[in-house]
């Protein structure tokens, strides 16, 4: 019998070949580093679930985002800690809360850097969720149409405010249209948004909500995020959202979830963020802290893999080190 015509050693064996063909590919450019910023915190704290990250004063919010842009990373993804938190999360409104300000901070400071707003109400409510409550059949459960209101108003006040982009990360059904429909009223045409469309309920957000201070006080988020074994729903959920107006689809987590970033892709060929989430950095920086894996070569494997998925932007808590060494 002929050997087979195919050899993949051929191509795969000289370095010059194998780096030729490639297929994926890696650059900052493609990198976005969540920020979290704290109201009245002087300097940072930092966050014990994830290892390198904190919470940061408004100083250390520019510092940080600098360092990022330095490194070559061209946006960031902000998140607010209000000091005062309430039912309906009134300081994610106010011209003037913590989220507002760090935009109109960066902006004035770093105004290379992309500033793109998580749109949510979850750090601002006393209970945690991600809207406004009310009972149904007496069970408490998240007003969907209420806080189709709420985050229309937020998204306009961070874009009033300088930011250049909103992402809301809620999973309420209709807020990209209620959203879209709000920044349009006031002229805000140019905001685009990039909708978490995708956004399962997940284990893997456990080091966030320590970091944002935003758990659930009650239940948990599987009444308005999706379930972890539908496929489907997520094509359903990024085609509704885009007809609302969406401009860039989000699938999140994105570790075990790289199904859903290939489908998405390939169902409408529009740009597609993966969000690479807390517990997946945690994992991760846990088992290099142990020495039992390498972590550089680990997040450089995870980040490709999400390329190759088919992801166009991904948010990693390691964008600002990727990005300084894939510079150098
Ligand atoms: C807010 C929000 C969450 C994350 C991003 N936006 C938490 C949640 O839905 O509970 C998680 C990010 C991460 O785990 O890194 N709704």
């Amino acid at each position: 019998m002929a050997f087979p015509e195919f050899r993949a050693r051929r191509l795969r064996d000289h370095a010059v070949f194998r780096e030729m063909v490639a297929e994926a590919s890696l650059a900052a450019r493609h990198l976005v580093q969540p920020l979290f910023i704290k109201e009245d915190l002087k300097g940072r704290r930092p966050i014990e679930s994830l290892p390198g990250q904190a919470q940061l004063g408004m100083d250390d919010l520019v510092a940080e985002a600098r360092r990022a842009r330095d490194a070559g990373v061209r946006a960031v993804l902000l998140f607010g800690i209000p000091r005062e938190k309430d039912a309906v999360g009134s300081s994610a409104t106010q011209a003037d809360g913590v989220i507002q300000q760090a935009v109109r901070r960066l902006k004035a400071d770093v105004p290379d850097l992309a500033a793109i707003v998580d749109v949510c109400l979850c750090e601002y409510t006393d209970h945690g969720h991600c809207g406004v409550l009310t009972t149904v059949g007496g069970r408490q459960t998240v007003d969907n149409d209420a806080t189709l209101e709420r985050l229309a108003e937020m998204a306009v006040t961070c874009a009033e405010a300088g930011a250049d982009m909103v992402a809301p990360s809620d999973m309420m059904d209709g807020r990209v249209g209620a959203i879209r429909d709000a920044l349009d009223g006031e002229g805000l045409v140019h905001v685009p948004i990039m909708s978490y469309a995708a956004k399962y309920a997940s284990s893997f957000y456990g080091p966030f909500r320590e970091a944002a201070e935003s758990p659930p006080q009650f239940g948990d988020r599987r009444g308005y995020q999706m379930d972890l074994r539908n496929a489907a729903e997520a094509l359903r959920e990024a085609g509704a959202d885009l007809e609302e107006g969406a401009d860039i689809l989000l699938v999140k987590p994105a570790l075990g979830y790289g199904d859903i970033i290939r489908r998405v892709k390939e169902a409408f060929g529009a740009p597609v963020a993966a969000y690479s989430v807390s517990g997946e950095y945690a994992m991760v920086e846990a088992a290099a802290r142990q020495g039992w894996i390498s972590l550089e070569a680990v997040i450089l494997e995870i980040i490709t893999c999400l390329r190759r998925a088919g992801a166009d932007i991904i948010i990693s808590y390691w964008a600002t080190e990727m990005a300084g060494k894939l510079r150098g």
